[in-house]
């Protein structure tokens, strides 16, 4: 048992089992001088002044908890880096323009495949730790850097092994409709991806594809996911990045898990996505990152109920692992409220990755919290460019990342 004691607040999104949407995402829970008392993996009591029978106590006064973050989407099993190419961006040229010239995700293809195995864990153990720092217990993984069976299994195995140290919880998601690689024509390609499906279908839990203008048509993407969904497969979709181009359509149409990136998506996406239950991961860091003023329209959402959540999205082209920098986006650069980004960022962002156990601090849930330096929650936005993370509990244990 472990009793966290006297945090000047404990600040939690209310116990659900729907992800909230609307008014109710601004609606968080804030429990002045409270401890948390864990047993194992779960938390078993909240409230002022709990006994400590036989648990190790820890001294939290002066601290703010909150549910640990979940990252439902990144790339960061990945070798090599591109900072040359922020260099060209900053030079006015387009993400589209540089993959179509064989750098972005191209690049890092080429860098991951000569890889071997380990060196692939090294790099990518660095950037998981990071993370973890940063306050994510839960962390989403794509392959759709091999573009090739061989090495889109090597990396699923390292976001396996990721998952498999006993730091932060891992969900694996098989990406090999990330680009079209060169030497192979689109038709191949694609076939070549439904059918190394099966192949993957022990190593990872969901399936992506990029669906955008430069990468896979609506058509082409809805093949592939199809066929993931035979094979069941969870499906997610990167969608209308740069534009409404029918990604977001297909998402409701098909009923998946997540539709994300949604930048362009127009008003009538994100009523069809709404009523098709589907959530939307919005990704603020990648149009940071690209220098664009083109952000999500989270008010618009919100304001018709379509449920957001947060991620970092964390790729050599938008490089960061940290879940505050993109709750800190999110309120600067989309209008969200804090209360808005914190409960994207835990309980729904959980959701968005089919895990209902977690984001939440209540009786009965995964203890996955993190204990933050800050005098009131709303620092963790309003302060931006320091980590807050004092300590980070994945499943009852104290973890140093
Ligand atoms: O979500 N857009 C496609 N995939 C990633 C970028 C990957 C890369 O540029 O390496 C994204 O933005
Ligand atoms: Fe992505």
């Amino acid at each position: 048992m472990l009793l966290l004691r006297g945090a000047i607040e404990v600040v939690t999104p209310p116990a659900t089992s729907l992800p909230l949407a609307g008014e109710a995402m601004d609606k968080i829970e804030r429990h002045p001088n409270t401890d948390i008392l864990i047993d194992g993996d779960k938390i078993v009591d909240i409230g002022k002044n709990l006994s400590s029978d036989g648990a190790d106590v820890i001294d939290v006064s002066g601290k703010v908890i909150m549910p640990g973050f979940v990252d439902p989407h990144t790339h960061l099993v990945w070798s090599g880096s591109r900072e040359h190419e922020l260099e060209w961006k900053l030079k006015g040229r387009t993400y589209q323009e540089i993959l179509a010239d064989g750098g972005g995700i191209l690049r890092t293809v080429k860098e991951t495949r000569k890889s071997d195995e380990e060196q692939l864990q090294q790099e990518s153990l660095i950037r998981f730790k990071n993370a973890i720092k940063h306050g994510s217990t839960t962390i989403e993984i794509k392959s759709g850097y091999g573009l090739e069976k061989e090495t889109e299994i090597k990396q699923l195995k390292v976001a396996n092994w990721l998952g498999s140290l006993g730091l932060a919880e891992t969900v694996i998601t098989f990406m090999g409709a990330h680009a079209i690689p060169e030497g192979i024509d689109r038709r191949s390609y694609i076939l070549e991806v439904i059918d190394m499906l099966s192949d993957v279908r022990e190593l990872a839990d969901f399936c992506d594809v990029f669906c955008e203008e430069g990468a896979f048509t609506v058509d082409e993407s809805r093949k592939v996911l199809e066929a993931a969904m035979k094979q069941g497969f969870g499906l997610k979709i990167h969608a209308d990045e740069f534009g409404d181009t029918g990604g977001g359509r297909l998402a409701s149409e098909l009923g998946v898990m997540s539709a994300d990136h949604l930048a362009g998506s127009t008003t009538e996406t994100i009523t069809a996505l709404r009523d098709s239950g589907t959530i939307g991961v919005l990704l603020p860091g990648t149009p940071f990152a690209i220098l664009s003023d083109h952000f999500a329209p989270a008010r618009k959402m919100i304001a018709n109920n379509l449920p957001i959540a947060l991620a970092t999205d964390c790729n050599p082209n938008c490089y960061t692992e940290s879940m505050q920098l993109v709750q800190q986006l999110a309120v600067f650069r989309m209008n969200m409220t804090p209360a808005e980004a914190l409960v994207a960022s835990t309980i729904n962002s959980a959701f968005a990755i089919g895990k209902t156990d977690r984001g939440c601090i209540a009786k009965g849930w995964r203890a996955d919290l993190i204990i933050c330096d800050i005098p009131d929650y709303r620092h963790l936005t309003y302060h931006f460019g320091k980590n807050h993370v004092d300590s980070v509990i994945i499943g009852g244990r104290i973890i140093d990342a």
